[in-house]
């Protein structure tokens, strides 16, 4: 992409210094990274390299959990802008001698990293980073709390597949309560103008004082009516305890469970999405999530490269 072709900063520059929340992004600052993310999609497309726009400039991936699209999105993202990209073998490293993640932060800061991207279980260990080093901190998923890059990727493959995210009405189904997505996304497709609802029974719903914008729904019935997309959650049973993590899987996928039958329940021709991994036949029905037809979850997947491209470049270099 030469730069004619890259979208105009927002109007006295991208403002974010750090991705850690999607409450870090202005509405202008979203939107310039959903359309930087447009121009660089056709290269990951086409299999073409874009202007090296990160060249000379250091990524360390920092993954204290695991993770298939996020990790190998960004390893990706940063190599298509020529960065110089580490990815810190966690479980090789002296984090296993005891190393604190702030001095193993802060260590891979001092080689010259100018972004750190981590994922970790602790909520707020992004933040923590962000005020220890000099770099910017890119949260790739702490814990329960945020995953900003993914909203950004959903939100990206709403718009450019349905021409807009703007009055479009998202069901967002499943374990609300465990799930960082669900807490990035819902924010952001709303401040992009959508409607959106949380569908889920009771106990996996959040709190009744968190997300107090947002529409609840305890049935599929009344949850996906009038949706243009119902974007299904894993059901994250790593995070639930004892007695919970035994139940939570049993009579969900009679009453919660996506199938091209409880697609009808929603608007003729609306979607589904997933951020992934999936537990087939736990929230999601496996021909539902493989019908290109309806399932976008693919398409979530590719606009992970262009987007986490945008996010790098944007912070790595102040948008400019
Ligand atoms: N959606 C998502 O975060 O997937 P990974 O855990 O594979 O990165």
């Amino acid at each position: 992409m030469d730069n004619a072709a890259r979208p105009a900063p927002p109007p006295g520059g991208f403002s974010a210094r750090h991705l850690v929340s999607i409450g870090d992004l202005s509405y202008a600052d979203a939107v310039y990274l959903l359309d930087l993310a447009a121009c660089y999609a056709p290269f990951i497309r086409d299999g073409r390299r874009p202007v090296q726009r990160l060249e000379g400039k250091t990524q360390v991936n920092l993954f204290y959990e695991d993770s298939t699209r996020t990790n190998y999105s960004f390893e990706l993202a940063g190599l298509k802008l020529g960065a110089d990209v580490v990815n810190v073998q966690v479980a090789a490293s002296s984090v296993n001698k005891g190393e604190s993640l702030a001095d193993t932060a802060g260590t891979l800061a001092a080689m010259g990293a100018s972004a750190i991207v981590l994922r970790h279980k602790e909520p707020r260990a992004p933040e923590m980073l962000a005020d220890l080093v000099p770099c910017p901190v890119i949260n790739a998923g702490d814990g329960a709390r945020e995953h900003p890059t993914q909203a950004l990727l959903d939100a990206m493959t709403i718009r450019e597949t349905l021409g807009g995210i703007e009055r479009r009405v998202i069901a967002i189904c499943g374990d609300v309560k465990h799930s960082r997505v669900a807490a990035s996304s819902a924010q952001l497709f709303e401040r992009l103008g959508a409607q959106v609802r949380f569908v889920a029974p009771e106990h996996l719903m959040p709190p009744k004082d968190q997300f107090s914008t947002i529409a609840r729904a305890h049935s599929l019935k009344d949850g996906l009516d009038g949706a243009d997309v119902v974007m299904a959650l894993r059901m994250q049973f790593e995070r639930m305890e004892g007695e919970q993590r035994q139940d939570a899987a049993r009579g969900y996928f009679e009453r919660f469970g996506l199938t091209h039958e409880t697609m009808k329940l929603a608007r003729p021709g609306a979607k589904v999405m997933h951020p992934g991994p999936m537990n087939r036949g736990v929230e999601i029905d496996g021909a539902l999530a493989d019908d290109p037809a309806c399932s976008l979850i693919l398409r979530q997947v590719f606009y992970g490269v262009p987007v986490r491209m945008a996010c790098l470049d944007a912070l790595a270099t102040g948008g400019m």
